[in-house]
């Protein structure tokens, strides 16, 4: 069965963006030029998704549906400039998405926010992504996880080692495998301390879940940070529809703090030809400005 549909969270305050977002979603904060939700977005677009849920806040959906519209002032002014680069990036999600909101009326954590789609997704598997997790290579990610998902209808994560200090604020994943990219998931625990952590395997923003995880997030308690915890609710579907993680290789960057999406800019601006040369000849005078 393809999966159809993807929910994306957007909700929450964003208070490691402030004070940015007293007025902007964080979501929309740019990296370079182009904000997280639109990468979000076209990784799930390409992976064949055709209809996205948002799961909002109660003053987001101007702001996100506005971007997602169809400019047409801004196209015929392309057009005539001839910027088909820039114009295919702004039509690139325009003509496809199909999109419907939901309100998350308070931020209790990742799993209610998902559960707030329950009745949008219905009754087939379907996908997750965070947008505060780029991931930037040639083919989506989200792609390989549908592609694992459809080999046996079992739960998919994206996997990445992290260093130690990262585990206390992840999901890590235990396994009884010790190589390969794709490995067999026996476990999972939200924000471990490190003594407890069972590897050093961490969930990274993209998922397919079957529509069981919705009775498991119903009936789950709260967990880490006193939130209704996702990784949690799928730690009780592992025994009955399995787990698979894929561990990526492509670029990854937590550009849900500030110097992610710093570090998710500059990467960016490296790679293009109209950037390169002006950014890389600054960073290299760099090291002599002091602090
Ligand atoms: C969420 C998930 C966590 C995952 C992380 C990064 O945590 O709960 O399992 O490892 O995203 O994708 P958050 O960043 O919302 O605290």
């Amino acid at each position: 069965m393809n999966i159809e549909k993807a929910v994306i969270p957007v909700a929450g305050l964003g208070t490691r963006f402030l004070p940015a977002t007293l007025s902007i979603p964080k979501v929309m904060i740019p990296v370079l030029d182009q904000p997280p939700l639109h990468y979000c977005v076209a990784e799930a677009l390409n992976s064949g998704i055709t209809k996205i849920i948002f799961v909002i806040s109660e003053n987001q959906r101007d702001i996100i549906e506005n971007y997602f519209n169809h400019h047409d002032a801004v196209i015929d002014a392309l057009k005539s400039k001839g910027d088909m680069e820039l114009l295919n990036r702004v039509e690139e999600i325009s003509h496809m998405v199909e999109m419907d909101f939901v309100i998350q009326e308070a931020p209790l954590g990742l799993g209610h926010a998902v559960l707030m789609a329950k009745n949008m997704v219905g009754e087939n598997s379907f996908a997750v992504l965070l947008p505060d997790d780029l991931i930037l290579g040639n083919n989506p990610t989200l792609k390989k996880l549908c592609a694992i998902h459809a080999e046996g209808n079992e739960v998919v994560l994206a996997i990445k080692k992290v260093a130690p200090e990262s585990i206390p604020n992840l999901g890590i994943v235990s396994t009884n495998d010790q190589e390969g990219e794709i490995r067999d998931i026996t476990g999972v625990v939200e924000k471990p301390s490190l003594p407890k952590a069972p590897s050093n395997l961490a969930i990274v923003g993209r998922y397919i879940l079957p529509p069981e995880i919705f009775q498991a997030l119903e009936h789950s308690n709260q967990g880490a940070l006193g939130e209704i915890q996702l990784t949690d609710a799928i730690g009780e579907l592992i025994p009955h529809v399995g787990c698979k993680g894929y561990l990526f290789k492509d670029k990854h960057f937590d550009v849900g703090i500030p110097i992610g999406l710093l570090k998710a800019s500059i990467h960016q601006a490296l790679k293009r030809d109209d950037t390169h040369d002006d950014l890389a000849n600054w960073l290299s005078n760099l090291s002599s400005d002091k602090k």
